[in-house]
């Protein structure tokens, strides 16, 4: 749904900030906007400053000029709440807005997203700006949706913090007792006699840097302490989400994400967002699988099953090391992948390119020569002609997917906490392996939560689900009883949701299910690997090496080297009607790509459509029929094979079976199946 239900078009456009220029450079903004198919823009994501100067004033009379002006030129507006960055004043009047860093050092006023989410200012003022300003625009009905704040994130160590996190840890577990028990601080004697004893977990108390990463020497209070972190800015976001619609009901709210931001658990604030916005900024040397990922994890956090480009650049970015330009038709591919993964509206950051401070180099759709005959703006243009043309074609469409791939925020924290086995496990590379073996086979593939059914899918992997919350073993239990795929791997089942080790053996609650009792894990230095067969392949085995007995499952293949030769690497349980797959070590690209090709034949599941290497093919359903879009991520030609009867919808042109399309490098066709 993501803008709503009366958007019958892909929206495009992006953040806009005519408060940094004169008011003779709106005219030629709009005129442009015209030209490049643009119809909505971003208000007021930055302007906290200008308008409140001070506790009790309030001035709103050029954001209503630009409010008019927008109006009279025909552009919905998304609009923003300017909380992102607090006023200079605020820090020096209420000193509590401040953050403090890790290592204890309080900030100074600069920077933004810099407000303390527990600071009583912040949390009397944002609201109240919200408020005003719901009340000023209430009737514009140009604005599709509030946007609140920017970028939420970070974390922040100060007293207001450190109180607010004793009452969290009490709601959390009522008595110290208990709390004692969950951090298990009978180690070290840690023990906590009040709750005033609790300090948060920084630099200064349980954690250290080594290996050149952030550690714990307790991960119970430091899992918590991000819990609570991400709690904490959750109620700022919330107190602006209820101020706003107690005022304009029926405008949708949002705030815009990061995809893969491990701060803040995603999965629980989609619960409070009324759709999903969030902003792409591909590393130039992203694969297309991981832009994928990132977005089927943004599409999977709330029901809509959609979501909102916010932001990407049209060209470049400026804050990477190395900004490298979108190549022609890059961006036009990648707005098209977003669409293809979810995305029912695309805007970019930003209109017109600023001339002071750090962004002044960062992509624009109008950039510092301010004309029309930039590639930029060509390929801006040429994109909007299209997605006019496109009207509501694929709009709501949704993902078919037969598979899910689970990803767990506090599994996300618990894994990268661990002291041991190795500094290499990490959570995201461990779901890569597996999204990219489906990505590379056009399976698609939502990425779900533990609160998430699985009984429609017919296969579920959790990869390196080293976290497993109490009843979610349950889950898993029923799920491939009646009939379900199942796939783990190594260092699953190890702790429950406060990471405290279940005893009784590797993989805890999961070891019935899995048939298997893994006795000691081998963790290899990066230069070092075993090896295994499958399938009469050669595959390395690296990082970890669980060592495992069978207990009812059946080996699917041993190891080949070192004092556990002979020990299996992968099994495969059945349990119920359906099978539980062990996968005890992290191996190569094609090895995923083998296994996963044969766990999707035997399960029955859909592709999308075979293509030739680098050409993506995904699918989005919608009233209006079936969608596949075809994206080729190269720069060669690609000649694909057609196995129905479709239209090509960006051309008009009908493409009959058995013919072959051909699409010139970084290409896109969306063929609806007719
Ligand atoms: C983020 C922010 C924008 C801008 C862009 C630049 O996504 O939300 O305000 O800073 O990055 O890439
Ligand atoms: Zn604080």
């Amino acid at each position: 749904m993501g803008y709503g239900k009366n958007i019958r078009q892909i929206l495009y456009g992006g953040d806009y900030n005519p408060e940094q220029w004169p008011e003779e450079v709106w005219a030629e903004d709009m005129r442009m906007m015209k030209e490049a198919h643009i119809n909505i823009v971003t208000l007021n994501v930055f302007s906290w400053a200008a308008l409140q100067p001070d506790e009790n004033t309030y001035n709103f009379e050029k954001l209503d000029r630009i409010m008019e002006y927008v109006r009279e030129n025909g552009l919905k507006v998304c609009l923003a709440t300017s909380t992102g960055a607090h006023p200079a004043w605020m820090a020096r009047k209420h000193p509590d807005i401040l953050r403090t860093d890790m290592n204890g050092i309080k900030r100074k006023f600069g920077g933004r997203h810099n407000s303390c989410p527990n600071s009583p200012a912040y949390r009397k003022y944002a609201p109240r700006l919200a408020a005003e300003l719901a009340k000023r625009y209430k009737d514009y009905d140009n604005i599709v949706a509030w946007h609140i704040s920017n970028e939420f994130g970070g974390e922040c160590y100060c007293e207001n913090c450190e109180r607010a996190f004793r009452e969290w840890l009490k709601k959390e577990y009522g008595t110290i007792e208990a709390m004692n028990k969950s951090f298990n601080t009978d180690f070290w004697g840690h023990t906590f006699y009040d709750w005033d004893d609790v300090v948060l977990p920084d630099n200064r108390t349980e954690h250290f840097n080594a290996f050149g990463i952030d550690r714990t020497m307790f991960q119970g209070i430091s899992l918590d302490y991000r819990r609570f972190n991400s709690d904490s800015i959750l109620e700022c976001y919330e107190l602006e989400y209820d101020a706003i619609k107690n005022i304009t009901p029926d405008i949708p709210i949002t705030t815009n994400l990061m995809g893969f931001y491990k701060p803040l658990d995603y999965q629980k604030w989609a619960q409070q967002m009324d759709f999903i916005s969030w902003d792409s900024y591909p590393a130039p040397d992203d694969e297309p699988a991981v832009v994928a990922m990132n977005h089927d994890l943004m599409r999977g956090i709330h029901d809509q099953d959609s979501f909102v480009l916010m932001e990407q650049t049209p060209s470049v970015t400026n804050w990477q090391p190395y900004n490298r330009l979108k190549r022609p038709g890059e961006m036009r591919l990648l707005s098209y992948q977003a669409a293809a993964h979810g995305a029912d509206a695309i805007q970019f950051f930003q209109i017109r390119r600023t001339v002071g401070a750090c962004e002044k180099y960062h992509g624009a759709v109008i950039d510092h020569a301010g004309r029309n005959d930039t590639r930029v703006f060509r390929e801006v243009k040429e994109l909007g002609t299209e997605l006019e043309k496109l009207g509501d074609t694929f709009l709501e469409g949704r993902t078919p997917s037969e598979v899910a791939i689970l990803y767990d925020w506090d599994n996300w924290w618990a894994v990268e906490y661990s002291a041991g086995p190795s500094v290499r496990m990490k959570y995201m590379d461990a779901v890569k392996d597996y999204y990219t073996a489906a990505f590379e086979q056009n399976v698609p593939v939502d990425i779900i939560g533990v609160e998430d059914d699985l009984s429609k899918y017919k296969v579920v992997i959790a990869p390196l689900l080293y976290m497993t919350k109490t009843g979610y073993d349950e889950k898993i239990r029923s799920y491939v009883r009646n009939g379900g795929t199942f796939i783990t791997t190594y260092f699953s089942g190890i702790v429950n949701e406060h990471d405290l080790v279940t005893p009784g053996g590797y993989p805890g609650n999961l070891r019935d299910i899995l048939g298997i009792w893994v006795e000691e894990q081998d963790a290899l230095p990066e230069n070092e690997s075993n090896l295994f067969f499958y399938e009469n392949a050669e595959y390395p085995a690296e990082m970890l090496c669980d060592i495992m007995h069978l207990e009812g499952a059946e080996s699917v293949s041993c190891y080949e080297e070192d004092f556990y030769r002979g020990t299996p690497v992968i099994t495969k349980n059945r349990f119920g009607e359906g099978t539980a797959w062990y996968i005890g070590t992290r191996s190569d690209r094609k090895f995923y790509h083998r296994l996963m090709a044969d766990i999707f034949r035997d399960s029955d599941v859909h592709h999308v459509m075979q293509t030739p290497d680098g050409v993506e093919a995904s699918e989005r359903d919608n009233e209006n029929g079936k969608f596949i879009f075809l994206l080729n991520h190269t720069n060669e030609e690609k000649d694909i094979l057609m196995v129905d009867n479709y239209t090509e919808m960006i051309t008009g042109r009908g493409i009959k079976t058995g013919e072959s399309l051909r699409m010139n490098g970084k290409d896109v066709a969306i063929l609806k199946v007719e």
